[in-house]
């Protein structure tokens, strides 16, 4: 297994930190393109990621190309030794391509076709737009691909969204006509059409799914859903073979947004050089570390996607979200904590958007690094130079990597099939948030997790985690088998084992395919209202030694102990003494079923005996205060120790006797430290 990756590309040496930089809103005063140059020396950046959405200062008329402002802009960065991150413009088209060609506008699910505006409006399957992206980039590529600056293309931005056209409906029907075989009676069988009558009879009854038309087959959603997957992955191809062609050696990638529903990320990572990704976390929303440990389990996500390889915080903001319901400021280090939190978890880079704040639309007030006074005495500006200040220092980092004996599964397809569920809840169901859950029970002890998707390679974990795995696609129960017979231990929850790739119930029995692992038979689901509760009650001498009562909630799985062991039964209600918690023993290892959603108390608990049980190693091995955590990455020989306080006040940890080199100072660390609210320290160590 690779301990340490190569860079981003061999020119990058440091930890990148730099920005999205949009030059073209100055074309009127391109003074200020020298002030930028001085401010980012000043802010410690050594990156910029210019082009994004600069189509029309590219392209101001069909075919007529205006290279000299960026010519300038890559001098300029050039000169100022930055690596430049460079955009292809097609998250955003010019008006006269819109007025020219309409079929590039987006077609809503109602059938409207929209008009030209904002951005992420355009059709990925229209011929005229596949072919105006591929001249943009021919051009782009011809003429920067061998600029010294250039490191990475960012290709386009943030894809999603999706388009109900004649051409997109066209492109779904032949989706499903390869995926089925051309056989419409798989279809209808897979979507379970004779409910209602709904069995399609010729191909070109097929539409998108449609608010004012059908909307209630899940079957049908999932698979618009993996085609809006497919078809977003086909155009993100065609964008890339372009630059590819011409420019083989220089590394892409495009900037994801954590869990956005709208696209298996899963299938685009392989595409991608890197990972990137977006992360806007609503910081002191709730208790901080909440949202502290929340944004870990995404950039776990973004490690996990390219099986451990580094990833990069593409964008953040260096204070306020104005998209947000609040705006609310980061607080004093809480930028710092957010910038080397990415980095604790995997990332090479710590980015921005922006560098320099708009003076007009709609993002305006959006946080910057240079706000509208303009210069460099700003509190923002100070948290930003102060980031770049210390990732200077981890040049030793870059590439290197965990390798957590833990994963989570969160799986994409799982999770659109558990939304459009109608029950066991319409609300509250929850998927995420459980995963987080289970995620935080070792956030909290300092243990790293990866958060992986059931078709990844269980073998290298200790301790496999799937929650509500509602649906289980063909392989996974016996790649689960498998693992839990050469020694894994695998944690099932209720609501797992219920449907198969096409949103069709198991029958004989649930959990489906899971039934033989888990050792039970899950008979009937109990959902009770927000006010309800039950409790789990553990067995006297129960092997893991929990005695207290846990508050059940929301969902009670009634289940039949076939094979396994009852560890907890319910306490109350007519299934008051029926299994909530089992554990059965299979081949070398274990496979715990619970049945009950509990409260964090529970899961921290029933970890906390795992965690011994197994002996899964923390970073430090040392009980940490509420709200601090602590990450590791490695090469091999050296562990980089991230110590983090996410919480409002300040932490003292006791390190123990181990000695630790900070750094940042140089100094040495043992025993007590104290971390202020938002406080950190980077510790490095010989692997043990
Ligand atoms: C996204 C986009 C950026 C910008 C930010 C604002 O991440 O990629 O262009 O709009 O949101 O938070
Ligand atoms: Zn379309």
């Amino acid at each position: 297994m690779v301990k340490k990756y190569p860079p981003i590309h061999h020119k990058v040496k440091h930890m990148i930190h730099g920005a999205d930089y949009n030059p073209d809103q100055w074309m009127r005063t391109p003074e200020v393109w020298d002030e930028d140059m001085r401010l980012m020396k000043l802010a410690h950046s050594n990156s910029m990621s210019v082009g994004i959405f600069a189509w029309a200062a590219l392209e101001p008329e069909e075919g007529r190309f205006e290279f000299g402002w960026l010519d300038e802009i890559m001098e300029k960065l050039y000169k100022n030794n930055a690596y430049v991150i460079l955009a292809t413009p097609t998250g955003a088209r010019p008006a006269w391509m819109s007025a020219k060609y309409p079929e590039v506008l987006r077609v809503q699910a109602n059938r409207r076709r929209n008009l030209h505006g904002t951005r992420h409006n355009h059709c990925y399957t229209s011929p005229v737009y596949r072919e105006k992206t591929r001249i943009i980039n021919t051009k782009l590529a011809e003429r920067y691909g061998n600029h010294p600056s250039l490191v990475l293309w960012h290709v386009s931005n943030e894809y999603g969204g999706e388009c109900h056209c004649e051409l997109c409906q066209e492109a779904f029907r032949n989706w499903l006509r390869e995926k089925y075989d051309d056989d419409l009676d798989k279809l209808n069988h897979a979507w379970w059409t004779a409910f209602w009558s709904h069995t399609y009879t010729d191909w070109s009854q097929i539409e998108s799914p449609a608010p004012h038309g059908e909307f209630l087959v899940h079957g049908h959603n999932l698979d618009w859903k993996r085609f809006v997957t497919h078809q977003t992955l086909d155009f993100f191809k065609h964008e890339i073979a372009t630059l590819k062609e011409i420019t083989p050696d220089i590394p892409v990638t495009t900037n994801f947004m954590g869990t956005y529903p709208g696209l298996d990320y899963w299938k685009l990572a392989p595409h991608m050089d890197v990972v990137s990704w977006d992360s806007y976390p609503m910081w002191h929303s709730k208790d901080n570390w909440e949202v502290g440990c929340s944004t870990a389990f995404l950039h776990d996500i973004n490690r996990s996607l390219k099986g451990g390889k580094p990833f990069m915080l593409m964008e953040s903001t260096p204070s306020a979200t104005n998209w947000q319901p609040v705006a609310k400021l980061k607080r004093p280090g809480m930028h710092v904590l957010s910038s080397i939190q990415a980095v604790a978890h995997g990332s090479d880079s710590v980015q921005y958007f922006q560098w320099r704040k708009s003076r007009g639309s709609s993002e305006k007030f959006h946080g910057a690094v240079v706000d509208h006074v303009g210069n460099e005495n700003t509190r923002v500006f100070r948290d930003v130079a102060d980031v770049g200040k210390i990732l200077e220092k981890l040049d030793d980092v870059v590439g290197t990597t965990v390798r957590p004996e833990v994963a989570v599964i969160y799986d994409w397809e799982n999770r659109w099939a558990i939304d459009d569920a109608q029950g066991p809840r319409r609300e509250k169901k929850d998927y995420q948030l459980t995963c987080e859950r289970h995620y935080k029970a070792f956030w909290k002890r300092g243990i790293p997790v990866d958060v992986i998707n059931m078709d990844c390679d269980f073998s290298r974990y200790k301790l496999l985690i799937a929650p509500m795995l509602y649906m289980v696609r063909p392989g996974v129960a016996e790649r689960m088998e498998k693992f839990v017979e050469s020694g894994g231990t695998l944690i099932v929850t209720y609501w797992s084992g219920i449907v198969d790739e096409n949103d069709l119930c198991f029958l004989r029995g649930f959990p489906g395919p899971l039934r033989k692992v888990t050792g039970i038979r899950s008979e009937e689901i109990d959902a009770l209202y927000d006010e309800d509760y039950n409790y789990a009650v553990f067995d006297k001498d129960n092997p893991l030694k929990l005695e207290k009562e846990y508050k059940t909630v929301e969902l009670c799985d009634l289940i039949h102990a076939e094979t396994a062991k009852v560890l907890a039964t319910y306490k109350e209600d007519f299934y008051a003494g029926r299994p909530a918690l089992t554990v059965n023993e299979f081949g070398k290892g274990k496979c715990y079923y619970i049945a009950f959603r509990s409260g964090d108390d529970f899961l921290s608990d029933f970890y906390g005996r795992l965690i011994e049980d197994l002996d899964i190693q923390r970073v430090l091995d040392i009980d940490l205060p509420e709200g601090v955590t602590v990450q590791k990455r490695s090469d091999g020989d050296n562990d980089f120790i991230f110590v983090m306080n996410f919480a409002g006040d300040q932490r003292t940890v006791d390190l123990g006797d181990e000695e630790l080199t900070d750094m940042i100072d140089g100094g040495q660390v043992k025993g007590e430290i104290t971390l202020p609210a938002y406080g950190l320290r980077i510790l490095k160590r010989p692997v043990r």
